[in-house]
């Protein structure tokens, strides 16, 4: 199935007024933090670029916002809301956005690999996830994870013990596993790559 990914270099964003709508400007200008202000930027950049690609529509045309309750943007195109299953991540200078028309629901994470300190790992991980060690691994994972709550639209409100990665699988566990069911209970495929050098990726696909 095919996922269009969209990466952008946060350092070189063009100015907000040239492809923001003006419910999305409002929202901007809302952001306090410069640093936030510029991955929401580079997210919107990201994605409007491959939805004006795919519906032949201008970046302004197509508005992102986030949801009230979940912070999980909704897109719609010329005041529509729009089916095509989409996924924004930001990390250490770049955005991310990906699209899959073929797929009901996707999800994606991207994550510089870093050490990360013993607590972190017994707090997030599940001990039958922890199938192998190192930074790499246990970055990626967290990517699977994290591509996987986005799928679901919950994010992280769901206990992370609740999403299990193992072996490139997804399984999910309590309200985990209620939000999964109302969603149909799609097929999940995990996709993790490095994406860029230095970063794990991961794309979580629902069919
Ligand atoms: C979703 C979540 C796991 C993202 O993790 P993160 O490490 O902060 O950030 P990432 O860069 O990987 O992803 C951020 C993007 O995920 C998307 N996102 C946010 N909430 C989401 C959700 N519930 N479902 C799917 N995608 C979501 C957004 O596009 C966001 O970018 P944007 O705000 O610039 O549009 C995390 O924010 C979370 O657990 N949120 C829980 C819900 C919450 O606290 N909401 C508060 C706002 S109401």
């Amino acid at each position: 199935m095919s996922v269009e990914i969209q990466v952008v270099d946060l350092s070189s964003l063009p100015s907000g007024e040239t492809f923001l709508s003006e419910r999305e400007q409002v929202f901007f200008n809302t952001l306090k933090l410069p640093k936030r202000q510029k991955e929401w930027l580079g997210g919107r950049f990201a994605l409007k670029q491959l939805l004006s690609n795919r519906l032949k529509r201008s970046l302004r045309e197509i508005e992102i916002l986030p949801q009230e309750n979940s912070g999980k943007p909704l897109v719609q195109v010329g005041g529509d809301s729009c089916s095509v299953a989409f996924s924004i991540t930001h990390s250490n200078g770049y955005a991310v956005a990906a699209i899959c028309d073929k797929a009901r629901y996707i999800g994606i994470d991207l994550e510089k690999v870093q050490s990360r300190i013993e607590r972190w790992k017994k707090d997030f991980f599940h001990p039958s996830e922890l199938t192998e060690e190192g930074d790499e691994f246990l970055t990626a994972l967290w990517t699977q994870k994290e591509a996987a709550t986005k799928l679901l639209g919950t994010g992280l409100t769901i206990g992370s013990f609740d999403v299990r990665c193992i072996g490139g699988k997804v399984t999910f566990f309590n309200r985990a596993r209620g939000v999964y069911e109302q969603l149909g209970s799609p097929e999940i495929t995990l996709q993790t790559s490095a994406l860029l050098p230095g970063f794990e990726f991961t794309v979580a696909i629902g069919k």
